[in-house]
């Protein structure tokens, strides 16, 4: 999976790109991201990208040319698939594991990082793909949110996190039943716990301890469920119902 990022702040991947899974996943081949400075596409000496909104308002709004310049620079060079074009803005649909997965099936992702007050309108409608938003709140730009969308994506793809988690990822019939299962079966995972058995008096629960693989599983099921309900009763909603 190639990611290519188009940002005017490359240097702040370097942290990201350098620890935990998407170093890992890098440094397997698995994954290799380029970074490219919208700034080296702009097409005056200032190397300015952005202007001021037609109709006024306040703030600045990024320039078509430019984006247009380097995702044509990145597709040239592409031979094959062509990869998405995904537009990061608060007002793009928001990310879900379900669409996370549709991008995993990718050969490649081109990341547009907005910035300022917005991206002219062309842009999402005559070079995106995709328009994403990583959850109802606005960031100062879309960094964060191709960052989050790189790692959701990574941790998919066979032989980054070994097969058997991924494995499980893919199966909705797994359920909430083993780790990972939970976001495949549209809850969320049920809790953890490690040593010591007791803490300040707060004991693990001691199902867990027993060694009994029928009743961790019907436990971890159950309070899966009961943990959906408390904290995203609208993922229940939206459970397939029995037939
Ligand atoms: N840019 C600013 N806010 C964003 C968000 N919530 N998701 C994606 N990109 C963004």
């Amino acid at each position: 999976m190639i990611f290519d990022v188009i940002t005017i702040f490359p240097e702040f991947f370097c942290g990201i790109l350098e620890h935990g899974l998407l170093k890992r996943a890098i440094g397997g081949s698995y994954v290799s991201i380029r970074l490219h400075d919208l700034r080296d596409f702009a097409e005056d000496t200032h190397r300015s990208v952005d202007d001021r909104p037609f109709g006024g308002g306040p703030g600045m709004v990024f320039k078509p040319e430019p984006l247009f310049r380097a995702v044509e620079s990145i597709q040239a060079q592409q031979s094959g698939r062509r990869s998405r074009v995904v537009l990061l803005t608060p007002q793009g649909q928001v990310l879900n594991q379900r669409r996370v997965e549709q991008l995993s099936r990718e050969p490649g992702l081109i990341l547009i990082c907005g910035r300022y007050e917005g991206v002219d309108e062309r842009v999402a409608a005559h070079l995106a793909t995709d328009e994403i938003s990583i959850g109802d709140y606005v960031l100062s730009g879309g960094e964060l949110a191709a960052a989050v969308i790189m790692e959701a994506v990574a941790r998919l793809l066979p032989g980054v996190l070994g097969n058997q988690q991924s494995a499980i990822s893919d199966s909705f019939a797994m359920a909430a039943a083993s780790p990972g299962g939970g976001e495949a079966a549209g809850l969320l995972d049920f809790p953890q716990y490690t040593r010591p058995a007791e803490f300040r008096g707060w004991k693990a629960p001691e199902v867990l301890l027993s060694g009994n693989h029928q009743q961790i599983r019907e436990w971890r099921a159950q309070q899966a469920l009961a943990k959906t309900y408390k904290n995203r009763p609208d993922l229940i909603e939206r459970l397939p119902k029995e037939a």
